[in-house]
């Protein structure tokens, strides 16, 4: 069974529901207060073992376990409920790609950049894009090293974009977008870099397929594209490895 989020909510939704439709009417009829500590730990213990038989990776399991005890320790601290919704505008903001595809934000290291770098100087001047381009970390040390190329970096998270345009201001071989990665056209590039996640690559490579021209390269960071043996894999010196799978188009 597949771990998206819609099925982990569906799983904390019934351990919530199963222990709440006994322990209410329990209670209502005995007429005591509901023990909400005891009912929480209940539904932890709930949501693990649907967890556990629906085979969900181990970490879902450790979230479903103490996803409620933990909302139960955390109302113990009477916080105000408007500091929980900024918390959550501020999340959605920079972690939106999260959420919608399964792609949270973490950044490329220098080792990676460097490997970058060297690949570009050797195919000479080319248009290079980052697909979902984080705050810069490849385009921007990349277009200050090789001021020939040009450098596109899509975005779809708001702060994570704004970030990133202050961080590119004042050079002119960046294009800084705020757009969603599967409504970029890829045949205006040399170079399509992304670094995502394992979820989108086979729709990734679909479109790369479809979109990028003869002689163009596709390099995903890390995640190779499933049943498709890499043209080229570039060992980056660095821990944990960072393999650039690289395909020719
Ligand atoms: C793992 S980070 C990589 C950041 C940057 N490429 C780097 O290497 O440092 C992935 C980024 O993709 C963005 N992202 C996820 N889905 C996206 C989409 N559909 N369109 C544009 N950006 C997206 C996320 O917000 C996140 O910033």
């Amino acid at each position: 069974m597949t771990a998206t989020p819609m099925r982990q909510f569906a799983l904390q939704g019934a351990a919530v529901i199963l222990v709440l439709s006994i322990a209410w009417p329990y209670y209502g009829w005995s007429a005591t207060a509901l023990p909400w500590q005891q009912t929480s730990l209940l539904i932890g213990a709930v949501a693990l073992f649907l967890a556990s038989i629906s085979r969900q990776p181990w970490w879902w399991r450790v979230i479903h376990a103490g996803f409620m005890p933990l909302v139960w320790a955390t109302h113990q601290l009477a916080i105000d409920p408007g500091w929980f919704l900024l918390a959550a505008i501020l999340v959605l903001l920079v972690f939106r790609g999260a959420l919608s595809g399964q792609v949270p934000l973490y950044l490329s290291n220098r080792e990676t950049v460097a490997a970058l770098a060297d690949l570009l100087a050797d195919r000479g001047p080319c248009r290079f894009v980052d697909l979902g381009a984080g705050l810069g970390s490849t385009t921007v040390p990349l277009a200050d090293h090789l001021p020939e190329h040009h450098f596109t970096g899509i975005e779809n998270a708001p702060l994570t974009w704004l970030a990133g345009l202050l961080l590119s201001l004042g050079r002119n071989n960046i294009t800084w977008r705020w757009d969603d990665l599967w409504a970029t056209d890829l045949s205006r590039f040399d170079i399509v870099y992304a670094f995502l996640s394992p979820v989108p690559m086979p729709r990734l490579w679909e479109k790369v397929q479809k979109e990028m021209p003869p002689g163009s390269v596709f390099i995903s960071n890390s995640f190779p594209v499933p049943g498709v043996t890499p043209d080229r894999v570039i060992k980056v010196p660095c821990t944990p490895a960072r393999p650039l799978y690289c395909y020719q188009r």
